[in-house]
């Protein structure tokens, strides 16, 4: 569990129209901004803070993940997101975020093994994946499908219990990629595909979503690399806003399952995970490059509540290192494929010109981790409305390695903000017939 020292500072403040003073105590964390601990504020002044967004307050101790918004760095368990990328697998990452450190090659074979003995679900549960309309939304049947994990999976849900909550936290990684392939699948009226022992877990995925039993299916080697890549840049980033849903949840002593669905509905916002597949939805409203200068105009008018997707976020004021990592990938992966996309031709334009008008510099927007992905998984044969279940399937780390600090933090309590008020004072109750 990361640790916070009370550094000797502290802030103190005055209530100007009572001379009255309040000194907080500071605390520091590894690197990155202090914070001013106001536990006592309200039992020593009568007064909440007040931060709608959540902007400027810290929600918890962490270990797990560090950004620099300013600076556009993102480190998981203080290694740097593009050497993970670069020369991690997905589930070395995994391990990374859940033990806090790299694995040997010991310690990573046996962590292979346990999630791919994990990878199969209930088959009770494909008859209950079958209770959805054909047309549904992937997102809708896996938020539903992962709640009632809690149903098929009871004997892991015990919260206090650290062998239920191991138990639990590899059958979610491991298990969602097997879900997110059959709702693919079920929408295509194609039969699910088991999962395979003998393949890793980016193969794994993309076996299930894409054979048939018809032929023979042989993973490219080229969509594996990027599938990994992908799922490692979004495997887990602070406490974004379904990483708090999943924790408030969880400060409850839900089960992780239901926990984990909380995360998934939040993920599907299109202001947070939903961006991907708005990104695609955009570029192809676009169309050409000759209408970006429209867009970027109504992207600019703070009464048309068009915003450019894939552009801006909450704590980068640089460039997303994730979407660095993602154009790359773009570039390497349609060209190994040999597919000329113009959507990516006319998303680098879009960059180009959004990066260099005065509103998006001004507003520090930038391209984000949603920008560039849509575009490889589209490469990869993925319609749009898959997008975000894949962000969910690389997210489920993210979630459960953030969900067991929380369990385990000692000071862990159950999260319950206050507000400001402004409706009516107390008033006389009125009789139906004198209204
Ligand atoms: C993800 O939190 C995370 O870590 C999330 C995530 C993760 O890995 O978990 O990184 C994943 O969700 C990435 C973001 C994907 N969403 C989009 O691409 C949707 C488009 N982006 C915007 O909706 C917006 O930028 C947000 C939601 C991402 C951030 O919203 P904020 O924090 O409210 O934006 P801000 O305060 O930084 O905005 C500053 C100004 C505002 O204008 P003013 O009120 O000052 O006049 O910039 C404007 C915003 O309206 N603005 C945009 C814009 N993004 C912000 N204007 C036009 N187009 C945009 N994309």
């Amino acid at each position: 569990m990361a640790d916070s020292q009370v550094s000797e500072k502290t802030v103190t403040l005055t209530d100007n129209s009572t001379g009255k003073s309040v000194t907080l105590p500071v605390r520091a964390g590894t690197i990155g901004p202090d914070v001013i601990d106001i536990s006592k504020l309200y039992a020593e002044t009568g007064m909440f803070t007040f931060d709608p967004g959540y902007g400027a307050t810290g929600s918890c101790v962490s270990g797990l993940t560090y950004i620099d918004g300013e600076e556009g760095i993102l480190l998981h368990r203080g290694y740097a997101i593009e050497d993970l990328a670069e020369k991690s697998d997905f589930l070395e990452v995994a391990y990374l975020l859940l033990d806090g450190d790299l694995p040997t090659a010991e310690e990573k074979a046996a962590f292979d093994t346990a999630i791919t003995r994990h990878t199969m679900v209930h088959e009770q549960l494909s008859i209950f994946l079958r209770g959805f309309r054909r047309d549904a939304h992937p997102m809708a049947i896996l938020c539903g499908v992962t709640g009632a994990l809690s149903a098929f999976y009871h004997d892991s849900t015990d919260i206090h219990d650290p062998q239920q909550r191991m138990i639990a936290s590899r059958r979610l990684i491991a298990k969602m990629p097997t879900l997110a392939a059959m709702a693919y699948k079920y929408s295509l009226g194609q039969p699910f595909n088991y999962p395979r022992n003998n393949l890793s877990y980016a193969e794994n995925f993309l076996y299930m979503c894409f054979a048939v039993p018809a032929e023979e299916y042989v993973v490219d080697p080229i969509l594996a690399d990027a599938m990994d890549k992908i799922l490692i840049l979004h495997a887990d980033h602070e406490q974004n806003a379904s990483t708090s849903t999943v924790r408030l949840a969880g400060s409850s002593g839900a089960n992780p399952f239901a926990c984990i669905a909380a995360g998934i509905a939040s993920l599907w916002g299109p202001a947070h995970g939903g961006a991907n597949e708005a990104v695609l939805n955009m570029l192809n409203e676009i169309g050409h490059k000759k209408n970006i200068p429209e867009y970027i105009e109504k992207a600019r008018d703070r009464d048309d509540p068009f915003r450019l997707f894939g552009f801006g976020h909450r704590v980068y004021k640089n460039f997303d290192p994730r979407a660095k990592v993602l154009r790359k990938a773009c570039h390497d992966v349609l060209g190994k494929l040999g597919i000329h996309d113009p959507l990516l031709e006319l998303a680098m334009e879009l960059e180009k010109i959004a990066i260099e008008d005065s509103y998006f510099i001004e507003k520090k927007l930038y391209p984000n981790v949603d920008f560039y992905s849509g575009i490889i998984l589209k490469a990869m044969g993925f319609p749009t409305s898959m997008f975000t279940v894949l962000f969910a399937v690389a997210r489920t780390t993210g979630w459960i390695a953030q969900w067991n600090e929380m369990i385990k933090d000692p000071a862990q309590r159950i999260g319950r903000p206050r507000q400001l008020y402004t409706g009516p004072e107390q008033r006389a109750f009125v009789d139906l017939a004198k209204r």
